[in-house]
């Protein structure tokens, strides 16, 4: 009898670690790291902004006007990150094309992958790439 009881015990604490495992809504919530934002602003973002943000990416002397030095978007606004806006323009407006916008929109290619981000106090479902380039672009503020 005694080492049944020992085993069953012992399987206990295994039980809710698998049913976390395999619990789909459980999965979508892991949020976008520093790491990820780092990796998306590498691949999509380096060539104009440059690999410091500042803005002397390789592409930046062709273009017709020079992209923002983003380190310094806080500064600019009393110190605080303007997250809204900094996401919504890099989303971009998808109904309305602005034609007098040299950077891209990147909405249109985002995945429709949502995840919850606290902008301006307000919990909002964001693509999940923005979500970590809220965290990476916070992170290189001066
Ligand atoms: C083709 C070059 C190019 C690429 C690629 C690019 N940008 Fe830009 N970006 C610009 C330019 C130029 C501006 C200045 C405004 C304008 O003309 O669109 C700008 C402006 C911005 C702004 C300023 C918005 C504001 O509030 O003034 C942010 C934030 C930004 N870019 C972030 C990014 C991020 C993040 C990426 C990658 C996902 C990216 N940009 C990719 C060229 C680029």
């Amino acid at each position: 009898m005694r080492p049944i009881i020992f085993t069953a015990l012992l399987a206990l604490p295994v039980l809710p670690a698998l049913i976390a495992c395999t619990d789909p809504a459980g999965e979508m919530q892991v949020m976008p790291t520093r790491a990820d934002g780092a990796a998306f602003f590498a691949q999509n973002c380096v060539s104009c902004h440059g690999e410091d943000g500042r803005g002397a990416g390789i592409d930046s002397r062709k273009l017709s006007s020079k992209p923002v030095d983003l380190t310094t978007l806080s500064a600019q606004n009393d110190g605080a990150f303007p997250a809204a806006r900094t996401l919504s323009y890099i989303y971009g407006d998808t109904r309305n094309s602005h034609l007098s916008r040299v950077m891209p929109e990147f909405g249109p290619d985002m995945a429709e992958d949502l995840v919850p981000v606290e902008i301006d106090g307000v919990l909002t479902p964001t693509p999940r790439e923005l979500a970590g380039l809220l965290v990476y672009m916070e992170s290189i503020q001066e």
